[in-house]
């Protein structure tokens, strides 16, 4: 059974969704693997890399997908591609399911579409597919770089014989995962470290990397409601937004570098930087927005651009941090594809069990059988298509 990779259709987008590395796990599991020439490349990988690992090169993307059971890749597939599908095909990748004009294509041809963020994140066994974790990671880390780099002082305190260097103020908005990483980072680059979320668990998060929490004052309603959530970000108040707002302002109005990474899966981001905070703000300071892709934190964000305020503010719309680190975020995407590909095969090939009340449903390769099981709860989750049909749930 062949998986098929083809280069990422975006020139901003340089990861590749399967490595030399993960060809030579999915070989050991008895798949082969077809790759576009040249799609690895801006990820470092040669197709010389490619075929030592066991994968054949393929001249044209068309090539791939007309021969491959399952498609690998990083965003959604390019429409040419989706009109090459057919009946029984496997999509795997980031789908950005919410936002996806092609699903109901998808659905008629009869092509299964796995959309990766659907993951179940608290199922321990879902834990080593998580794109989402793997990639803000590494951006979390990179945001702190960037603005570094935009930065025109250094993050550490400085003694020096002309004097003393203050440490720079970094201020964190949004403290999952990329926001959790950015801290680390900024501690270990000597910076004093402030950030919130909405979610009052975070706080301990924040204090264990030794920066200090900034608290928006919650209702007990709301800190019902936070709870209630398991641990995700909730809807807030007109009076919390009011009350936050507030303290990202005073917090703001002193910081020498903010970085947000604030999103809600499938909607908008929420806009926590306005425009009355920015003119408060230093010459010279610098804000990251890695939700700028999905409508931005911080007003003015540009995707992929670097504007400057009229008072002298850095606005780093940084869209898509995981292609600057495309090399090892790639490889980290591709161990995430492979765990979730693993569980699509079956054990040993067992009888169709659709009379029984469950959607299984096996179709055998010419080595692997393929069990694809809408009563799983990873596969039903990551399901946004599947027989004809589109699965998503509605926001
Ligand atoms: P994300 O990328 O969706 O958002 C980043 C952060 O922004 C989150 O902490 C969120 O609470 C916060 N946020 C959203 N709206 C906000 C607002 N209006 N004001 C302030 N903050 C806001 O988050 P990520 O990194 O994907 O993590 C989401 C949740 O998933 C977290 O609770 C995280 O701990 C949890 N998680 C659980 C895992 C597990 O159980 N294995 C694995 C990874 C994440």
């Amino acid at each position: 059974m062949k998986i098929g990779v083809i280069s990422a259709d975006i020139a901003s987008e340089h990861r590749v969704a399967i490595t030399p590395d993960a060809v030579k796990k999915l070989s050991k599991l008895g798949f082969e693997v077809v790759i576009e020439s040249g799609a690895g490349q801006a990820a470092y990988y040669s197709d010389e890399m490619y075929q030592s690992a066991g994968a054949s090169i393929a001249k044209s993307g068309m090539a791939v997908i007309t021969q491959s059971k399952i498609i690998a890749t990083v965003h959604d597939l390019p429409v040419d591609a989706v009109d090459g599908l057919s009946s029984g095909q496997i999509v795997v990748g980031t789908l950005d399911p919410y936002r996806n004009t092609q699903l109901d294509t998808y659905a008629a041809k009869g092509v299964t579409a796995f959309a990766m963020e659907l993951l179940p994140r608290t199922l321990s066994r879902a834990q080593n597919m998580d794109i989402l974790s793997s990639q803000a990671n590494l951006a979390g880390y990179k945001a702190v770089l960037l603005a570094a780099n935009e930065y025109s002082r250094p993050f550490p305190m400085f003694m020096t014989s002309a004097g003393t260097v203050k440490p720079a103020k970094v201020v964190i908005l949004g403290v999952g995962v990329a926001g959790l990483q950015a801290i680390a980072t900024a501690k270990r680059l000597g910076a004093v470290v402030e950030a919130s979320d909405l979610r009052p668990a975070a706080k301990e998060q924040v204090e264990s990397l030794g920066g200090k929490w900034l608290d928006v004052p919650m209702s007990e309603e709301e800190s019902e409601k936070s709870k209630a959530t398991g641990g995700y970000a909730w809807t807030p108040s007109e009076q919390y937004i009011k009350d936050q707002a507030a303290v990202v302002d005073k917090a703001l109005s002193n910081a020498d570098i903010v970085i947000t990474t604030a999103q809600i899966p499938g909607r908008q981001a929420p806009r926590l930087v306005h425009q009355a905070t920015l003119d408060k703000m230093k010459a010279g300071s610098v804000l990251i927005d890695m939700a700028a892709g999905t409508g931005g934190n911080v007003e003015g964000s540009v995707p992929n651009e670097t504007t400057t305020t009229d008072n002298g503010v850095r606005i780093v719309g940084a869209a898509n941090i995981p292609s600057m680190l495309a090399a090892q975020s790639s490889d980290l995407y591709a161990n995430n594809l492979v765990n979730f590909i693993a569980t699509l095969i079956a054990p040993t090939a067992t009888d169709d069990n659709s009379e029984n009340g469950t959607t299984k449903n096996e179709v055998t390769g010419s080595d692997l059988a393929l069990q694809l099981d809408m009563e799983d709860e990873i596969q039903g989750a990551l399901a946004v298509t599947h027989d004809n049909q589109v699965r998503l749930a509605k926001r």
